[in-house]
């Protein structure tokens, strides 16, 4: 049984179909990327899966360890293990980030967590979580914050994306530290490049899944096809 399963879902918002029969699996202990253009539906995904405030599917069901959660809260799938880095990260004020780095246990050492995403820990640890922090800095918090939460399932919405974007390696230490910990990934990425450090790759397209397999077939297609933009009913990718 997958620890992921997204069946046929559709999703509609003000008229515009995003999703029309999207369907998707995440095996346990597995990476795998969704790769697609801006505006395909990535971040929408992502927000399905978490249970932001109004995405529940228009029909279609997501299913997480067999069990179905459309009607689930946002509280109720992070207590059952799902965990979500947002694109673009919210900062915070009166939380500083040796604080949130321990949100889920005061035992571990927040420090190994930012040396991972390549910051100083004697620099950040006391920093406070507001806009004094760069878009870059506070994105890679995130994602420290993500495998310090030890998630059954974290969904990274562009992890490299960002003013100060982050490496293939930035990534890979982050994914390397989650598959230790047993976390399934879903990667959510519109660089092929990312592809690399997935176990499997999925292409999005007109609110669908276009294909699906091994990520450096997937990530070479993605890459060899011209158009831009994902436009109306015709598939940029065919
Ligand atoms: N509330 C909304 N009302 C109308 N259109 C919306 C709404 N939310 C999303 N969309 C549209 O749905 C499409 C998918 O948006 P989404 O943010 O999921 O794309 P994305 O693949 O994450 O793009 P990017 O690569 O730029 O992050 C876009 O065309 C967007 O404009
Ligand atoms: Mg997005």
């Amino acid at each position: 049984m997958p620890l992921l399963e997204i069946k046929d879902i559709t999703y509609r918002v003000k008229e515009k179909e995003i999703f029309s029969g999207l369907s998707l699996a995440v095996e346990s202990g597995r990476v795998h990327a969704i790769l697609g253009k801006n505006g395909t539906g990535k971040s929408t995904l992502a927000y399905l899966v978490m249970g932001c405030e109004s995405y529940i599917p228009t029909s279609g069901e997501i299913l997480f360890e067999g069990k179905v959660i459309n009607e689930l809260k946002v509280h109720e799938r992070a207590k059952l293990g799902i965990a979500l880095a947002w694109q673009e990260p919210v900062r915070f004020e009166g939380i500083s980030v040796r604080d949130y780095l321990t949100l889920k246990s005061k035992e571990i050492d927040p420090s190994i967590y930012l040396e991972m995403v390549g910051l100083y820990p004697e620099l950040y640890l006391d920093r406070m979580l507001d806009k004094s922090l760069s878009g870059g800095e506070r994105k890679r918090i995130e994602l420290a914050s993500i495998v310090a939460l030890e998630p059954k399932l974290a969904v990274l919405d562009e992890p490299d994306s960002g003013i100060d974007m982050l490496s293939i390696q930035d990534i890979m230490n982050v994914i390397d530290a989650l598959k230790k910990n047993g976390t399934s990934v879903l990667l959510i990425s519109h660089r092929e490049e990312i592809a690399k450090v997935a176990d499997k790759a999925s292409l999005i397209c007109n609110g669908k899944i276009m294909c699906s397999g091994n990520p450096k077939n997937v990530a070479q297609y993605y890459k060899s096809r011209k158009c831009e933009v994902c436009i109306g009913e015709e598939c940029v990718y065919v």
